[in-house]
């Protein structure tokens, strides 16, 4: 059942390191080739592609904006992602060398299986991510990479999210190789790097503790922000919709760039503000992502700060510091999501809100 755990929440939480490794498994080959056996779309029609078009809704919705960074980083494929509910009643630019790509944890969702269909009705080639054997989605798409992160009960997405990530990475690179945009040895090197997440996300998850006391920190907290740049941006989205669906806390994530066009004005005293840093790199993301958190602190908020151990930089912008794993920047979502899940999972808990089953939500929406 729920395997010693309180909630089917937590044990999916701490499942994460073995769902990621299943989402893996198999799909790898010796001679070094990524095998996706399950893509019945010819090798042949995947490299006549000219787009690609995410769909999906909620939590799996930011996985497909965390895919678009890195497919298009890897494939140089013009990638866009969008809300499944907003799709087809805007009249969208698909044909036959689109590949609507469907992100649906439970396969179920009636907003995402209508946007299919449209995309169908325009001969796009359709593409799930699934986690659920033979639900509707992945049965009336052409092609299916399943997570198989196994049953997820809680209503808040956790491991159909990380996997999600895992299946979409393979998915771009299996693009990148099909395509020829990325040498062997790149490929190579990320699978090694995606091999490594499972004891990443174990790391994370040995050093929680101080997420659970800021639970107890901020259990009054009215409000939270949440900032981040890059493929933090829907960490930080999916920081705050966790929060919102289980402790019914107003929150908000922000792409940090944002920040001083508007959400600024939000800052006072005591405010909690998560950021997620990126890793140091040649671009200066990390250095713009500390001047934001400059800013907040001078506003009297306090930081968050979600940053690499050994990332000694953060140290006079933080209030509280919680460190990750050292891995590449566009994988850096699997490692980052996991503390924001624990603390949402932590400060619902205290709060006596039913983790499981929270209030006014459904684990799939069958109607539109
Ligand atoms: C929502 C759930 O209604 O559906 C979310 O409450 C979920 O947690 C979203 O992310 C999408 O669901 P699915 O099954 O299509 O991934």
């Amino acid at each position: 059942e729920k395997g010693g755990y309180d909630w089917f929440m937590r044990k999916e939480i701490y499942e994460q390191p073995r769902a990621v490794a299943d989402t893996l498994l198999g799909r790898y080959d010796e001679n070094s080739r990524l095998v996706l056996d399950e893509i019945r779309i010819s090798e042949n029609e995947l490299r006549s592609i000219d787009k690609i078009v995410i769909i999906a809704c909620g939590t799996a919705f930011y996985a497909g904006m965390v895919a678009k960074y890195a497919i298009e980083h890897w494939t140089r494929i013009p990638c866009e992602v969008e809300l499944a509910s907003e799709f087809r009643y805007r009249d969208p630019i698909v044909g036959p060398t689109t590949l609507v790509v469907a992100i649906s944890q439970s396969g179920e969702t009636a907003d995402t299986l209508m946007a299919i269909r449209h995309a169908q009705e325009q001969k796009a080639r359709v593409l799930a991510v699934c986690n659920t054997n033979g639900s509707t989605i992945p049965r009336e798409a052409d092609a299916v990479i399943y997570t198989h992160a196994g049953p997820e009960i809680g209503v808040a997405s956790t491991k159909g999210f990380l996997t999600q990530l895992v299946a979409c990475y393979l998915l771009g690179l299996y693009l990148a190789q099909v395509r020829g945009t990325k040498f062997g040895d790149e490929i190579a090197a990320t699978m090694a790097e995606l091999q490594a997440m499972p004891a990443a996300i174990t790391e994370v998850l040995e050093a929680i503790e101080p997420v659970l006391d800021l639970a107890g920190e901020f259990a009054d907290a009215p409000s939270v922000l949440f900032l981040g740049r890059h493929v933090g941006y829907p960490v930080a989205l999916e920081g705050a919709l966790k929060l919102k669906e289980l402790a019914y806390i107003h929150a908000e994530g922000f792409a940090a760039g944002e920040l001083k066009h508007g959400p600024i004005a939000l800052l006072e005293e005591a405010l909690p503000v998560f950021a997620v840093v990126p890793p140091k790199g040649r671009d200066q993301l990390h250095a713009k992502v500390l001047s934001n958190l400059q800013e907040v602190r001078a506003r009297g908020a306090r930081t968050i700060v979600l940053a690499e151990h050994d990332d000694t930089d953060v140290v006079p912008y933080a209030d509280v510091l919680i460190r990750l794993p050292r891995v590449s920047t566009l994988l850096q979502p699997l490692v980052a999501t996991v503390p924001l899940q624990v603390f949402a999972c932590e400060l619902a808990t205290r709060k006596g809100h039913d983790v499981d089953q929270p209030r006014n939500l459904a684990k799939s929406v069958t109607v539109e």
